[in-house]
């Protein structure tokens, strides 16, 4: 389970993330949706206790994020926006560096469920190759099977779809549902609406930090007067594009 409370956090005068409190269910997927810069990745790493809060607080699996960090670490799994991996290390290394750390027995288990995991992502092959070598969405798939390797209850994907191709993304789709059943807590943001239709439970939408609508997609639809899409609902509550400027823009171009 995530809980957060009335979390916020601001960076000198501007509020980043404004007393947001929400609850995701094991066995739930949240979509966090938001424009650029609405604050979803920080409440995302407020939530992992990698940014502390300006005020409130959260809790996972009961644990308190500000004061029982360590035992809240323990059952989570994160794949953050942009992952930072080890360069030199091949993503083989790389991933059973991070199942010692997780204090799992090395062996022909650990080693097979790896090799699964990988091949399920078409990444088996590169993974005996230099991560310095591997393209933005063989980095997150690797990012995300070294999420996935000790099993955690609750899972925090920031973006875990971008980038990657269609072959993946049905994959992720096919294994986050699969973990759902199992009991996992998942929290996940992106900016593909389609893919937060089909796979989240409810939706959160955030727009400069504070949650404008929350929600089943029956109760979003109500709450936007009856908009049928996601992609409306979202345009109706955050602002769609500004057509006249973008007349005005092409219209100076057809001078040229
Ligand atoms: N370390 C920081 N110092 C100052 N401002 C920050 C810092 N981190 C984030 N911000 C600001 O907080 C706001 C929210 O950023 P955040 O990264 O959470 O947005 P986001 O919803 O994840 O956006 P995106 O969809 O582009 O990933 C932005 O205005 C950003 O500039
Ligand atoms: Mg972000």
């Amino acid at each position: 389970m995530i809980e957060a409370f009335g979390l916020t956090k601001t960076f000198n005068e501007f509020t980043a993330v404004n007393e947001l409190t929400f609850s995701i269910q094991s066995g739930e997927i949240y979509g966090l949706l938001g424009p650029n810069g609405s604050g979803k990745s920080t409440t995302m790493r407020m939530l992992l206790g990698l940014l502390r809060p300006t005020n409130g607080t959260g809790r996972i699996s009961g644990h308190d994020i500000q004061t029982e960090i360590v035992a809240a670490k323990k059952v989570m799994g994160y794949v953050p926006e942009e992952p930072t991996l080890p360069e030199r290390l091949t993503g083989w290394e790389y991933i059973n560096y991070v199942g010692d750390i997780w204090k799992i027995p090395r062996g022909t288990e650990r080693e097979e469920e790896i090799e699964e995991l990988l091949t399920l992502l078409d990444i088996r092959d590169a993974s005996n190759d230099l991560i310095e070598t591997y393209s933005k969405g063989m980095a997150r798939k690797t990012s995300l099977v070294a999420a996935l390797i000790h099993k955690p209850k609750v899972l925090i994907l920031d973006e875990v779809q971008a980038g990657i191709d269609p072959r993946g993304a049905a994959t992720i789709k096919e294994i986050l549902n699969g973990l759902r059943t199992r009991g996992a807590t998942i929290l996940m943001s992106t900016h593909v609406l389609e893919i937060a239709e089909q796979m989240c439970d409810r939706i959160g939408i955030i727009n400069e930090g504070n949650m404008i609508a929350e929600g089943t997609m029956t109760e979003l639809r109500v709450k936007a007067q009856g908009q049928n899409t996601l992609e409306d609902i979202f345009l109706d509550l955050t602002g769609g594009p500004d057509m006249q400027l973008i007349a005005k823009y092409l219209q100076n171009g057809e001078s040229n």
